[in-house]
Order: C-alpha cells, then sequence, then structure tokens
C-alpha cells in the first residue's frame, strides 16, 4: 500500500479523530472529545502553536494513523528520573515529548507505524531536542517494540490522568 505523511493542518480533524477513535474502540478505552481528546477537534489550536506537530499518515482514502512531538524547557532533575510534574509525573532530562501514535487496525504491519516514528524523532533532531519521554500505556505492547527499535527505554511509570486512569510506562530516547 502506496502512503504519504505530512503534517496535520486545520480540516484534517475529521480524518485524525475517525483514526484514533477507532483504536480506542479496539482497545475498550473511554473517547473523551471535552478533554483528553480535545487536541484532535481544534488541530491549529494544539498543534499550530510552533511548540507542537502532528504527523499524519494517509493513502487515497484518508488518514491512517498519525503522531506528533511537543517541545518544551528541559524537565529539571536527576536525567532519566521520574520527577513530580504537574498535573503528571515526567522524566527528568527530556526537552520534549512523542505523543500520538496510532495505527488504524486494517492499516498495520506495512511500515506506517515506523515511518510516523521516524518523522517524529527527525523533526526533534531538526529542532535541536536532544532527549525525547514517551509516556506509553501498558497495554500497547506493539508500540513498545517500536519505540525500543529506535533506542526508547523504560525509566519508570505512572497513572494517566486520562478517563480509564490507565497504567503507563514512562521511556527515555536519546536523540
Ligand atoms: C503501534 C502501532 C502504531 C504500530 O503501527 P504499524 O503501522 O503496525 O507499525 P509498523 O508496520 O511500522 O510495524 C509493526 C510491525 O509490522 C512489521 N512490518 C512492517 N512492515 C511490514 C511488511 N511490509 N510486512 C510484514 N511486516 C511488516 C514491523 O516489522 C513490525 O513488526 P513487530 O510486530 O515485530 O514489531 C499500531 O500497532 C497501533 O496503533 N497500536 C495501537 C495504538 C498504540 O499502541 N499506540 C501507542 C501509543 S503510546
Amino acid at each position: 500500500m502506496e502512503f504519504t505523511i505530512r503534517p496535520a493542518s486545520r480540516g484534517d480533524e475529521l480524518g485524525v479523530v475517525a483514526a484514533v477513535k477507532t483504536v480506542y474502540d479496539e482497545y475498550g478505552f473511554t473517547w473523551d472529545p471535552e478533554d483528553y481528546h480535545a487536541d484532535l477537534y481544534d488541530l491549529e489550536a494544539h498543534f499550530g502553536n510552533g511548540a507542537a506537530i502532528l504527523f499524519v499518515a494517509e493513502d487515497g482514502g484518508g488518514i491512517l494513523g498519525c503522531a506528533g512531538l511537543e517541545t518544551f524547557p528541559t524537565v529539571e532533575g536527576p536525567v532519566g528520573e521520574v520527577v513530580h510534574g504537574s498535573p503528571l509525573p515526567r522524566i527528568a532530562g527530556t526537552d520534549c515529548e512523542f505523543l500520538r501514535l496510532y495505527v488504524q487496525p486494517t492499516a498495520r504491519r506495512r511500515g506506517l507505524g515506523a515511518a510516523l516514528v521516524e518523522h517524529v524523532l527527525q523533526e526533534a533532531v531538526q529542532r535541536g531536542c536532544s532527549r525525547m519521554e514517551i509516556w506509553t500505556d501498558k497495554r500497547f505492547v506493539d508500540a513498545h517494540r517500536l519505540y525500543q527499535r529506535y533506542g526508547a527505554r523504560i525509566v519508570g511509570e505512572r497513572i494517566c490522568d486520562d478517563p480509564d486512569v490507565s497504567p503507563e510506562w514512562g521511556m527515555i530516547l536519546e536523540l
């Protein structure tokens, strides 16, 4: 299957929401348009501000998946240690975060996930970032393998503030 990857822009909301919600339905997770998923309904506000970017993977039929990056001042503390953050624990020494990696079930195992990861890592390097944090639901074992293939390692855990209070692994990736 041919696919392309590009930065998301205004107008992609419906496609992005449909792709991500399919994955939430697959796992039986709670969809929360008002809060936890509000960023996907207003891409311009959340990913058009210079500090964050969302990439989408698509083919002729529409959006199949996405992945994002957010940059920020380096989290203070000993590198790789999980430290107190507001509202959630963070990983010290990181200056960017990998966000919202999802590929629709019917489009998997064709390289979209890897291509999305590579776009996000390349973007982070271009922006001068040095260490990335990745918080990933403990049930997303396929994603853990993918991240580890690019050098990410688990350094801690936390409970997310999503509606399902999901247990997450915290990973760090040296860029
Ligand atoms: C994790 C996820 C994004 C991976 O997406 P994907 O598009 O399937 O990723 P890829 O195709 O790049 O790689 C998946 C596997 O297919 C394999 N693969 C890639 N192209 C292939 C091809 N042409 N033929 C056969 N296998 C292939 C990869 O080697 C990889 O193998 P692995 O199972 O040994 O790790 C997807 O499974 C997903 O959305 N999962 C649910 C949500 C999730 O976990 N999100 C993470 C949030 S932190």
